[in-house]
């Protein structure tokens, strides 16, 4: 009994080798081949022109089960999502009502491609950990952040997320509105805005131009080439559609800006920009003077000056 077992293993060991050797060893092969027809090859080389590129959602081994599970359910709400909205803007272009309201008069192109960059992007050149490496998950109220300087391809999503970030299963449920609740309230939505921190995602355009719920209504119409590429109304507009065209059928939960939308943003617990925006201060930010220019109408839109 006692000598089978290495004999077992050899027959493993000496079974797997040549085969993992195989396509190296084919690899070479080809490339010999290449270099010995030098005019006109006679038979056409194998191209694989996206070799390297992957859709599998790149989660860090540093993730352990259950945060990869919950992980990869957030990346494909996050998907879900912006694979909506990009349909709403195809369906209905710049005519969409809620196209307007959030994009005001800018051509819907852009819209559309950096939805679809979340939803079919290329996903091998970034990485989601889970580990503390810059030990900012101990600061009150992160859910994660962008690691910036330290690795602009990676961002780290903590603890708190898997234990507070609502699955898109749940959208407008828990007395949720898109107007008040936090932008972080779906793990979708939250995943939405880190992805586009990705430099092989939001290229560095879209960013930050406007934040809380009124002041990206305002923005459509003051600054409608911002508004295409701002972070937050990409967020705004990607929920607002997916909650009214399939969450809640014609219904939908847009609620209205009020004073819980400033509560929304203390509690948005969002983290990891670079120099983070009164997420843990009581003080008012700067979201109030905006605000206050914005008005509720009877419909429950809000309308800024
Ligand atoms: C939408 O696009 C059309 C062209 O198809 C343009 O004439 C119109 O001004 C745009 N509408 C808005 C509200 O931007
Ligand atoms: C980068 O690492 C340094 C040192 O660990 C840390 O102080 C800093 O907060 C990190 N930056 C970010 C954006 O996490
Ligand atoms: C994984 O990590 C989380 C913290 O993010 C922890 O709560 C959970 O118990 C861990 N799961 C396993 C299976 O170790």
């Amino acid at each position: 009994m006692k000598g089978t077992i290495p004999t077992v293993l050899l027959a493993l060991l000496s079974g797997s080798s040549p085969s993992s050797a195989g396509p190296v060893q084919r690899r070479q092969e080809t490339v010999t081949q290449t270099v010995t027809a030098s005019g006109a090859p006679s038979t056409p080389t194998q191209w694989t022109w996206n070799a390297g590129g992957s859709q599998a959602w790149p989660i860090h081994e540093s993730c352990n089960a259950t945060e990869r599970a919950l992980l990869k359910k957030g990346l494909e709400d996050a998907a879900a999502l912006a694979a909506h909205a990009r349909d709403h803007v195809l369906r209905f272009g710049n005519g969409s009502a809620m196209y307007q309201k959030y994009f005001g008069a800018a051509a819907s192109a852009e819209v559309v491609g950096w939805y679809d960059k979340i939803a079919n992007g290329d996903r091998s050149r970034f990485k989601i950990r889970c580990d503390d490496v810059d030990g900012n998950c101990a600061l009150p109220g992160w859910g994660g952040h962008w690691r910036g300087e330290n690795a602009t391809d990676e961002t780290v999503i903590c603890p708190l997320s898997y234990t507070t970030r609502k699955p898109l299963e749940g959208l407008c449920g828990y007395g949720y509105t898109v107007a008040r609740s936090p932008l972080s309230f779906y793990f979708g939505a939250d995943l939405v805005h880190r992805l586009l921190h990705m430099p092989s995602v939001g290229e560095g355009a879209a960013e930050h131009f406007a934040d809380s719920y009124a002041e990206c209504l305002e923005l459509a119409r003051a600054a409608p080439a911002e508004a295409v590429r701002n972070s937050h109304s990409l967020q705004y507009f990607a929920l607002d559609v997916y909650a009214f065209d399939v969450a809640v059928p014609g219904e939908g939960c847009t609620g209205k800006a009020g004073k819980g939308e400033e509560e929304g943003k203390k509690e948005d617990g969002h983290g990891g920009h670079p120099a983070p925006t009164a997420t843990t201060s009581g003080a008012p930010s700067t979201t109030s003077s905006a605000a206050a220019e914005c008005h509720t109408h009877a419909d429950g839109e809000v309308h800024c000056a």
